[in-house]
């Protein structure tokens, strides 16, 4: 680490440090498994859509006077593994920018955190982003993209707006050229839990790519669907997309299923919405459904049905909240802390 006192350096550095905003983003081929585990590369090529309704806010201040980095997330002081995790992105940008101080960081999230709902991919593009612009150093989105993806892959992807595309092994992220499909479509989140998720994505897809039987054939299945599914999206085949984004959560599902111990992310409710999706498409409507490392169901709709889509989850018992989200832009800096 170079000398605190090299005056050049620290002269970049702006006082009041910087602001960043990210919107989470849902997986609609979806990116379970590592090819590089020390390096955190994917091991299955994924495509997301970022959401514009979920969003974090993320502020580092580099401080000359901090003993050691301070991390508060949502008002709260972060628990040990959150806050190694964000100063190993610090340690990078400090490493980039010759820099050895220490940071203030909080990171505030606009939906509710108890959800379970994803927060870490919106979390470290914000963080990325802000630590950048507090260190001094203007970045590129695409290694920005590749900053967030060290720290956890679906990051990569929140750098960017719209529809975002990861590859296999790949670094960093890039935006899937598919504009008008953006705007068409909408994401209804059915929230069926409280509370934090049980087992957390690193842990659940390093469990099951050593023990599941299926993870091989999930790996080779992966490619094929993304391939499918980019296709489909850039010919604004918008069934076939959700034809391909079903099939791609319910492999990756059954992939965990078989791991031992068993990684079961669904409760009674996940599977009571799924049915009611069924139902809708049955019944005409555009709908398809997704899940994650967690019970909730995001629901891809048209943007002229996205408000049936609401009313019908909504009724779905054991529900206890539902978000509709269109899609959202690229991450930003907003300016000083
Ligand atoms: C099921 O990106 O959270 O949401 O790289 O270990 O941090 P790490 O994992 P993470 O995994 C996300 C898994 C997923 C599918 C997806 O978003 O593609």
């Amino acid at each position: 680490m170079p000398s605190l006192t090299n005056a050049a350096v620290e002269a970049r550095v702006p006082p009041a440090g910087c602001r960043a905003v990210a919107h989470s983003n849902i997986a609609l081929a979806k990116y379970w498994g590592k090819r590089d585990i020390e390096r955190n590369l994917p091991d299955v090529p994924s495509l997301s859509l970022t959401l514009a309704a979920l969003s974090t806010t993320t502020r580092v201040r580099f401080d000359p006077d901090a003993r050691a980095d301070e991390v508060t997330l949502n008002g709260a002081p972060a628990d040990a593994g959150a806050a190694a995790k964000v100063s190993a992105l610090l340690d990078r940008v400090r490493a980039t920018a010759g820099l050895g101080w220490r940071a203030r960081v909080t990171s505030d999230n606009d939906f509710p955190t108890a959800s379970g709902l994803a927060s870490s991919a919106s979390g470290f593009a914000a963080l990325a982003l802000a630590a950048l612009g507090a260190a001094g150093l203007s970045w590129a989105p695409p290694a920005v993209s590749a900053l967030a993806r060290a720290s956890s892959v679906s990051a990569a992807r929140s750098v960017f707006g719209g529809f975002v595309a990861l590859e296999a092994g790949a670094s960093e992220a890039a935006p899937a050229a598919a504009a008008e499909a953006a705007s068409a479509l909408r994401m209804v989140i059915a929230v069926t839990e409280t509370g934090p998720k049980k087992v957390g994505s690193t842990q659940g897809m390093l469990g099951t790519q050593r023990t599941s039987p299926y993870y091989e054939a999930w790996r080779s299945a992966a490619p094929r669907i993304y391939t499918e599914l980019r296709a489909a999206l850039a010919g604004g085949e918008f069934e076939r997309v959700g034809d391909a984004m079903e099939h791609s959560t319910l492999c990756m599902h059954a992939t965990m299923l078989a791991a031992t111990p068993a990684l079961i992310y669904w409760n009674p409710q996940t599977l009571a919405v799924t049915s009611r999706v069924r139902e809708l498409r049955a019944s005409g409507a555009f709908a398809y459904f997704t899940m994650d490392a967690g019970p909730h169901v995001k629901v891809l709709t048209l943007a002229d049905q996205a408000e049936r889509v609401r009313r019908e989850l909504e009724a779905v018992p054991g529900v206890h909240r539902v978000i509709v989200s269109a899609a959202g832009g690229a991450a930003r800096l907003e300016g000083a802390a």
